[in-house]
């Protein structure tokens, strides 16, 4: 064992949390909340990740309301589920960790079963909704002003309850597709009034969100970011728009934003660094399998995996901006860690690579210098909304929990 010295093992304060080093476990729709329940399946897997070393899990996805829903077996924040939340939060902060909640809205992105909520979702534009055409939402409806001001009131809530849960921090999802993003990509905003048009026009009600949950909450949690540095497909935002983002939420005052990158449907290797499986992974969840089968089948060789795919794309934010920056995609061996130190960013997401070994950072804080061994199959990525929850099948990779264990609360005795 040696004693580490890398810049990684150090404290980080985010807003007013103070974070014992600088590894984040990432967002990875855990799923294992039947019927919206919080399992004690959900609550053992960020246990795993505090015990494992992290500074801060981030619990994915927490909906801001039944609407804002994608997948009818998800959590959403409310006072339903504060009490399980609660035993989450506590198994983690035993462990010296910090617990992130991270409040989406899928916005037209949701594929709910009928009558389970609105069947015309809210969106940046109005007219017909392709996500919808499976489930009968066929038409999505353009938010008006009195619109926002719910979904804003919606986000500020939803943080208040996972204060209430005993989270420590929330994540505005702002990438990825879901509703804060679909104002922000012009490949579902064409608006021509105050939100639609110029970078900052589209930014303008996902900065007024971020700014309202500050309000309410900014002073006893950390209230970071998590956006796409670019849409990862022509048409879309690129690193310029990246840039301009990373400026606005700098100055609405974001504790930290989290860089990824893609849309969920249109560019999702850009968010992986590599396409998802082809043919041999066959999801349960059937808008997931078709999901898949919409992504290209061969290996684009543009996209083929390489460690820390994102740099080049988030050194241009770090040159733009002062705020705490959490780098994520591809970091899974000291190496990297130390590069990303040394391009000055303050924090290092992880996804796959705590998946696949959720004590990697207590192995490398022993002085393990040992690739993660996440071989970037993605088919982690399939087993969302099975059974045993999001979890890695590599024969060396940590195995799911045990299914009774997801669906049982997690506040049962
Ligand atoms: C199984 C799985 C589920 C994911 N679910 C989410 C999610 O709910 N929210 C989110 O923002 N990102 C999600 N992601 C994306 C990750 O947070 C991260 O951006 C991506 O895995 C790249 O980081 P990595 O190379 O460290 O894995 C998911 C990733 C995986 C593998
Ligand atoms: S299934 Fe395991 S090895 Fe494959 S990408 Fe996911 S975590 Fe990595």
């Amino acid at each position: 064992m040696r004693t580490p010295t890398s810049k990684a093992f150090t404290p980080l304060a985010i807003g007013p949390l103070k974070l014992r080093n600088r590894f984040i476990k990432a967002a990875t729709n855990e799923g294992m909340c039947k019927g919206g329940i919080i399992s004690k399946g959900l609550a053992k897997f960020h246990e795993n990740i505090a015990i494992g070393g992290a500074a801060m899990t981030t619990v994915a996805y927490c909906a801001t309301s039944k609407d804002g829903q994608t997948f009818v077996d998800q959590a959403h924040l409310s006072s339903h589920t504060t009490q399980d939340f609660k035993v989450l939060t506590d198994a983690v902060h035993k462990h010296g960790c910090a617990a992130q909640a991270q409040i989406t809205h899928a916005g037209a992105f949701t594929f709910l079963p009928k009558d389970f909520s609105s069947m015309t979702p809210i969106s940046a534009n109005g007219g017909f909704n392709k996500f919808g055409v499976m489930t009968g939402r066929y038409r999505k409806k353009k938010m008006t002003r009195s619109d926002m001001d719910a979904i804003a009131n919606e986000f500020v809530q939803a943080a208040l309850h996972a204060k209430e849960a005993g989270f420590d921090a929330v994540e505005i999802h702002m990438g990825h597709g879901y509703l804060l993003a679909q104002f922000i990509t012009p490949f579902y905003n064409n608006r021509n009034d105050d939100y639609g048009g110029t970078i900052q026009k589209r930014m303008a009600f996902p900065a007024e969100v971020l700014s309202k949950v500050l309000d309410a909450v900014g002073k006893d949690m950390a209230v970071n970011v998590k956006y796409s540095q670019t849409d990862g497909k022509a048409g879309g935002n690129g690193i310029a728009e990246g840039i301009e983002i990373a400026k606005i939420l700098q100055s609405t005052g974001a504790h930290m934003a989290q860089l990824s990158n893609g849309l969920n449907v249109e560019s999702i290797s850009a968010m992986f660094g590599n396409p998802l499986p082809a043919s041999s992974a066959k999801p349960k969840n059937l808008i997931i399998r078709l999901g898949m089968m919409m992504q290209p089948k061969s290996k684009d060789p543009e996209r083929e995996f390489s460690q820390l795919y994102s740099l080049e794309l988030a050194k241009q934010i770090r040159a733009a901006v002062n705020m705490p920056l959490c780098y994520l995609g591809g970091a899974k061996d000291m190496d990297s860690i130390e590069t990303l130190m040394a391009e000055g960013f303050d924090a290092i997401g992880m996804g796959r690579a705590l998946i696949f070994n959720p004590h990697y950072i207590k192995a490398l804080q022993n002085g393990s210098t040992a690739h993660n061994g996440c071989t970037a199959c993605n088919q982690c990525v399939t087993m969302m909304y099975t059974a045993g929850g999001t979890s890695c099948i590599d024969p060396n990779g940590a195995r799911g929990h045990a299914a009774e264990l997801n669906i049982t609360p997690a506040s049962a005795v």
